[in-house]
């Protein structure tokens, strides 16, 4: 069952929305070589904590940290750790989901860590694209399947494939609620988008093969030749005429 929000429902999504999107803002000028992953969990830990609210990945399922921290090869859901220390021309994606008020709010991006290759910062800005092609479809009476057809055209066009082993999700008083998001699909098929859904849009586009590998600590996924993954996370609302993105930073535009 997909759950309709209700207006006020829809205000403390927003709120927690709004705090998870500060916190990659502050986040961002710690993003530099020398830096461990470890560290940059703690400051989005203390920042999240600080503004009242909870990191929704902490002991989550387990998952032992406040963020993931997914660098180069790794797709989605790495570990911070101290011996994790970002050097030139690495990407690393942060994501943070944050619980304020019973709400989640959940978002990521990839970041550039100093001077990064040129095919590889073009496989960041495909998948910044990717997502937003993929939000760009969200409209009442349009369908989920919409959003992973208009993902996948611009990611194969780029001759890059979409990771289908992880999706986007319904969120609000769960982390991860219905509908799943996949982030390749046909037109017209899936639920229908109905004004009061609140779900995350989270495309994983990799340089090489699809695949992805799981890592012996249970959560650290890899792509299976190695190479590159990129992602971006927005939490988005279906409005009457259309669609708000809640987790929009400053840095982005409408
Ligand atoms: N934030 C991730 C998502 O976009 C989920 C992380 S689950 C964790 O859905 F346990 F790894 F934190
Ligand atoms: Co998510
Ligand atoms: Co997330």
């Amino acid at each position: 069952m997909i759950s309709i929000k209700s207006s006020r429902e829809i205000e403390l999504m927003k709120a927690t929305s709004a705090l998870a999107a500060k916190t990659l803002e502050y986040i961002e000028p710690f993003v530099v070589p020398g830096v461990s992953t470890e560290e940059i969990n703690k400051l989005c830990h203390d920042f999240i904590t600080e503004h009242g609210a909870y990191p929704s990945p902490l002991n989550y399922h387990g998952f032992p940290k406040s963020v993931c921290t997914s660098l180069n090869e790794v797709i989605c859901h790495g570990i911070p750790d101290k011996n994790d220390i970002l050097k030139d021309g690495d990407i690393l994606n942060i994501d943070v989901t944050t619980y304020l008020n019973k709400f989640h709010g959940d978002t990521n991006k990839t970041f550039l860590v100093g001077n990064v290759s040129p095919e590889v910062k073009k496989l960041v800005e495909v998948t910044y694209q990717c997502m937003r092609a993929g939000i760009a479809s969200v409209v009442p009476g349009g369908h989920i399947g919409d959003i992973g057809a208009a993902i996948q055209e611009i990611a194969h066009a780029n001759g890059y494939s979409v990771v289908e082993d992880y999706c986007g999700h319904g969120i609000g008083r769960e982390f991860h609620e219905a509908p799943q998001i996949v982030h390749v699909g046909k037109k017209g098929t899936g639920p229908e988008m109905k004004p009061g859904m609140t779900f995350t849009i989270e495309p994983m586009i990799n340089l090489g093969q699809k695949d992805g590998k799981l890592l012996k600590d249970g959560w650290t996924v890899v792509t299976r030749d190695k190479k590159w993954s990129a992602q971006f996370e927005h939490t988005i609302l279906v409005t009457p005429t259309g669609h708000e993105i809640l987790t929009l930073r400053q840095e982005e535009s409408l």
